[in-house]
């Protein structure tokens, strides 16, 4: 699906968020532990926009990896320096404790086994490394989750059939957010795979937010 939308995608995304994705990227790196990270694998990394933010991290190794062929392509031309690796969360070809950063940004909520997932984000970090996702969520005050609901429901299906021309990707899109912000306690996940919950960050009134852990 997602190689079936990679040419629309960023537009699609600058629009359906109002041009703030590109805010709570900048605010997803600001809120990383200060470290060095000599490698970080971006994880459902699709068209690159946050590994291009990751740059100023100044890592020696980026690696880039999604299932989707079609959306690496688009992220080859913003990042050259990175791998490009075709693969599923629930099975990344990167070696045991070889990763300093993992980052995961609205992807997590497509992952088809969390659990094995993050087993293999376990895995492929160091100890002492750090695991930073992103996800939309569902905001606490009833009138702000209100508004969500109307955006996901009626603004988000529009546009995105007429920009896509994809009437079943961006129902998916509705309701994969719906179900994730509804079931997974993503610090739960953490905890349930030995990653230590650092911090956790509201934007959008908690409509999105970004969870940090430690292995
Ligand atoms: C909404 S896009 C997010 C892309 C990018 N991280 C961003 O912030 O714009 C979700 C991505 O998850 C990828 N994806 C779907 N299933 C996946 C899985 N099982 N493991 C890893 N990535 C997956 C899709 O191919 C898609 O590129």
């Amino acid at each position: 699906m997602f190689d079936e939308i990679a040419t629309t995608y960023d537009s699609l995304n600058h629009i359906l968020s109002f041009g703030l994705d590109k805010k709570w990227r900048r605010k997803f790196i600001k809120n990383l532990p200060e470290q060095k990270y000599g490698t970080i694998a971006d994880i459902a990394s699709g068209t690159g926009d946050l590994l291009v933010k990751l740059q100023i991290l100044n890592a020696s190794k980026y690696y880039a990896l999604d299932p989707a062929e079609n959306m690496l392509d688009i992220a080859k031309d913003k990042v050259p320096n990175a791998e490009f690796i075709v693969c599923t969360a629930e099975s990344i070809p990167l070696p045991d404790s070889s990763c300093d950063l993992v980052t995961v940004s609205f992807g997590i909520r497509n992952f088809a086994d969390l659990n094995t997932s993050f087993a293999e984000i376990h895995r492929i970090l160091k100890p002492n490394g750090i695991i930073s996702i992103m996800e939309f969520s569902q905001p606490e005050f009833f009138l702000f989750r209100f508004g969500f609901i109307i955006h996901l429901k009626l603004f988000l299906p529009i546009v995105g059939r007429i920009i896509s021309k994809n009437k079943s990707a961006y129902k998916y899109l509705q309701s994969s957010i719906f179900d994730f912000a509804k079931n997974v306690d993503v610090f739960k996940l953490l905890e349930n795979n030995n990653l230590k919950k650092i911090n956790e960050k509201r934007m959008l009134f908690g409509a999105v937010r970004i969870y940090v852990g430690r292995k």
